[in-house]
């Protein structure tokens, strides 16, 4: 399709959007009395209309049932998280089983770290990708020295080639090969929180198995983003949080995803906890634990209602909706952003920004800013342009599907373009 940029253009886009209604079930901030230009659903997703209905549900079952809840409420509460399990298992491309819902994504990466990275004398690698996310970088370092290891040792990093903003799939292969039977663990986020690069998971899982390691992710940015086969690909672990584009609210909890083939087994090395073993058993109190047949047997405690009600509430719009749909509205319109930024480029004389995410991508373009840099930033920001700033002079810009509007799109160039002839 031939983009134009101009409002007529973007409004047309809108009329055939078939995911258009849901822009107004959620809520949007504003900026003088006006709605925001929301770029920033990949740190925190707004707001869904309906996430309320599910939190006072848990309130008012607390106020009038009190106890009682956790077996006679409508959604009994033991096992709340349960009903997250099938349309998340959707969402990643996996079993149901495979899928569980529990704490933050840092502390279920050091949980999984737990099964998945038990260093031997001659297999204590871990591959992550350069400059990871920090909490990544952190919770690896100290994993590692917990077993008594020296993380300049035991982390090996794959790293862009010089004068290139994205990882080569080849680089990270050569790497796998390279360390090979020294490699213990392969973790890499499988969207990068920087350059919005979607790394080739498929055939990284199948080189890092093929020499022996073990495979997961942090898909922090791809749930809910990207299309996703944690089980076809053969992952054996994966964790992310919900609060990005799972739309679940701030610092809310963590999907993890772990293969069959690691499930129902009750010598796996695990930290476990009274809500892990089977719930049948479970209110008899034995000391022996009796693992629960899924994901589940990971979890420690019982599940924190409130916050798992908003999440399931964005849950049911991505069952209404599908990855599917929501992929190809993302195509469509961060191709449109594309077109917007570089038609904007040629209207002002300086060359003063370029997106530095590569093709492999999902919504999120990242733009390096020359010159102008931290003030043109500051001006989207002043004139309803939620973005986000990263060092030394990126602005992220994610047009979050479920939400955005072509029109969006038209409206941050103009004030984008105004922007840059003014600070
Ligand atoms: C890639 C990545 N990993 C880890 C984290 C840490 O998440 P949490 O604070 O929920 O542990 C984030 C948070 O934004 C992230 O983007």
């Amino acid at each position: 399709m031939k983009f134009e940029n101009t409002l007529g253009f973007a409004q047309k886009l809108d009329g055939q959007d078939p995911l258009r209604n849901y822009r107004n079930q959620f809520y949007f901030p504003k900026v003088d009395g006006k709605e925001v230009i929301y770029f920033t659903g990949n740190s925190l997703g707004l707001q869904p209309k309906r996430a309320q209905k599910f939190v006072d549900e848990v309130m008012t079952d607390w106020k009038e049932l009190a106890v009682e809840g956790h077996f006679h409420s409508d959604k009994p509460w033991w096992d709340y998280h349960e009903r997250l399990a099938a349309p998340l298992a959707k969402v990643v491309g996996a079993k149901t089983e495979e899928v569980s819902v529990m704490n933050t994504l840092t502390v279920n990466l050091h949980l999984l770290m737990v099964t998945f990275y038990r260093p031997t004398a001659k297999r204590y690698k871990i591959i992550c990708e350069e400059k990871a996310f920090p909490s990544d970088q952190y919770m690896l370092q100290s994993q590692v020295r917990n077993h008594g290891l020296d993380p300049d040792d035991a982390l090996v990093e794959v790293k862009k080639r010089e004068g290139e903003n994205f990882w080569r799939t080849e680089d990270v292969l050569q790497k796998i090969n390279e360390v090979g039977d020294e490699l213990a663990l392969v973790l890499i986020g499988g969207v990068n929180y920087y350059n919005g690069q979607v790394f080739d998971m498929e055939t990284i899982t199948q080189a890092g198995k093929a020499v022996g390691a073990n495979v997961g992710w942090d898909l922090a940015h791809g749930a809910g983003n990207i299309e996703l086969k944690l089980h076809d690909w053969d992952a054996d672990f994966a964790a992310w949080c919900s609060y990005k584009y799972m739309n679940s609210g701030p610092g809310n909890a963590s999907g993890v995803f772990i293969h069959e083939r690691h499930l129902n087994k009750k010598d796996i090395p695990r930290l476990e906890g009274w809500w892990g073993t089977k719930k049948e058993t479970r209110f008899l109190m034995k000391p022996e634990f009796e693992p629960m047949a899924n994901a589940d047997a990971w979890q420690l405690s019982n599940p924190p209602v409130l916050s798992l009600a908003p999440y399931l509430a964005s849950l049911e719009m991505f069952e209404e909706v599908g990855m599917e749909a929501l992929i190809e509205k993302r195509d469509r319109i961060v191709a449109y952003l594309e077109f917007v930024l570089h038609e904007i480029d040629k209207e002002t004389d300086k060359a003063t920004f370029e997106i530095i995410t590569p093709k492999d991508r999902g919504t999120q373009l990242s733009v390096f800013l020359h010159g102008q840099g931290k003030s043109l930033f500051d001006y989207l920001m002043k004139n309803g342009v939620i973005t986000d700033w990263r060092e030394p002079n990126v602005i992220r810009l994610a047009p979050a599907p479920f939400y955005c509007s072509y029109e969006d799109m038209y409206r941050f160039g103009q004030i984008l373009k105004k922007g840059i002839q003014t600070v």
